[in-house]
């Protein structure tokens, strides 16, 4: 099945006709579908096709037990109204480059396999990289168990709703012992490869970051009758950390976002008794990362003091910096670059940190780990307006059949 005609069969999965947007949420029934499609897909190419114990699915060509395995792939979940690329692209040009290099007569003397890692995003139970977390033991079982979506369910009956069996959960380093490689082609989110004018580049690094949780608690009274004086109103407290969020960012020249809230009781006509916001923010280094999450904390006890509000800040995410494997990445520079020269004497295929997480991040602290980046014109994401030209994706696709093969040969 041509790229076309799979990136097709995907599209309408879990898309909003009203918005354009997706909600692939882990263990819902879009999830499902989408999985459902990654079976079909390992099973049309006669691959043999597992689940693993944290719900990572798995399509294999050659013997896993052989080990030094080349895998390649990403994730199939996504954000509230996000894009159709951010994830499908990865997985949908890994099956299109095990074609190629099928339809090239490639022997390749290493197992291949292709992997949908389950709940990337984090956008159901809060941590992103829940499935590359648990495998790489970077989240325990017990952890896991904890997490809770906005209804109040827990990861473990989501799981077991989804037929997975959630006490099995934890690292598998019997699994991770098999890759030799890992790499992940993801489309680019920022233009770098649309101001340098390639197609495809590689990823030097991922930022830290993480997400931070915090909880303003005032007092619920009557919006018309309640003085403003004597009002205990966490909104305000609120609203004043996000514009100390943005003031800390542009001092360091990081990234902060306050992107989801939840507010109770959430009535039009009551002073809120709780704010509750999630902190994203990212910067190039941890000292950087460690000043504005600093700088924002300590303003916001400062807003909460002024408004009467009780304040508690709690980390529910962390991932240090990532620096990819130079040995691999420069190995792919190679593969990619062998018959390029660019005129401006710069290298022949572009290498990029980014501030966006990754399954590859997660995997890069227990096996060699690679990423290849495909152009985004506008360099937006996490929205429905995310997008990459079919010829872009094809020329990804020749670049991770290119890498593919230049890994799994001997
Ligand atoms: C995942 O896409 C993230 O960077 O949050
Ligand atoms: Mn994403
Ligand atoms: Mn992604």
């Amino acid at each position: 099945m041509s790229f076309h005609s799979m990136w097709a069969e995907l599209l309408p999965i879990g898309r909003s006709s009203a918005s354009g947007g997706y909600r692939r949420f882990a263990w819902t029934g879009a999830d499902a579908d989408c999985r459902a499609w990654f079976r079909e897909q390992a099973q049309a190419r006669g691959l043999s096709y597992e689940v693993d114990r944290n719900g990572n699915q798995w399509a294999w060509l050659g013997d896993p037990a052989a080990g030094d395995a080349v895998v390649t792939g990403s994730h199939l979940d996504s954000v509230p109204e996000g894009g159709a690329f951010d994830g499908p692209l990865g997985v949908v040009s890994s099956f299109a480059a095990l074609d190629e290099l099928r339809a090239r007569g490639t022997t390749l003397d290493k197992p291949l396999a292709v992997v949908n890692f389950g709940d990337e995003e984090g956008a159901r139970f809060g941590l992103a990289c829940v499935g590359s977390r648990l495998t790489a033991g970077a989240l325990t079982r017990e952890a896991a168990h904890r997490l809770t979506d906005a209804d109040g369910i827990t990861l473990p009956r989501a799981m077991e709703a989804a037929g997975l069996d959630p006490d099995a959960i934890g690292a598998d380093p019997e699994r991770l012992d098999r890759i030799g490689a890992f790499v992940e082609l993801h489309v680019e989110q920022g233009r770098a490869l649309d101001l340098s004018g390639d197609a495809v580049g590689i990823a030097s690094a991922i930022w830290p970051h993480g997400r931070w949780r915090f909880d303003f608690r005032g007092e619920a009274n009557h919006a018309g009758t309640t003085r403003l004086v004597d009002r205990r109103d966490p909104m305000l407290s609120y609203a004043d950390t996000v514009l100390a969020a943005r003031r800390e960012a542009e001092l360091a020249g990081a990234v902060a976002t306050f992107g989801k809230i939840a507010v109770e009781p959430n009535g039009v006509n009551a002073i809120p008794s709780l704010v509750r916001g999630w902190l994203d923010s990212r910067a190039a280094d941890q000292a950087t990362l460690d000043t504005v999450v600093g700088g924002i904390e300590k303003a916001a006890r400062e807003y909460a003091e002024r408004h009467g509000v009780d304040l508690d800040v709690v980390r529910e995410s962390f991932t240090p910096v990532v620096e990819f494997d130079h040995a691999l990445r420069d190995e792919l520079a190679r593969i990619l670059g062998k018959d390029t020269v660019r005129a401006d004497a710069g290298p022949a295929v572009p290498v990029l940190g980014t501030g966006a997480g990754h399954d590859a991040g997660i995997l890069s602290g227990r096996v060699p780990t690679a990423m290849l980046f495909v152009r985004n014109p506008t360099g937006v994401s996490h929205s429905p307006a995310e997008h990459a030209a079919e010829d872009d994706c094809l020329a990804g696709v020749t670049a991770l059949a290119d890498v593919l093969e230049g890994l799994a040969r001997r």
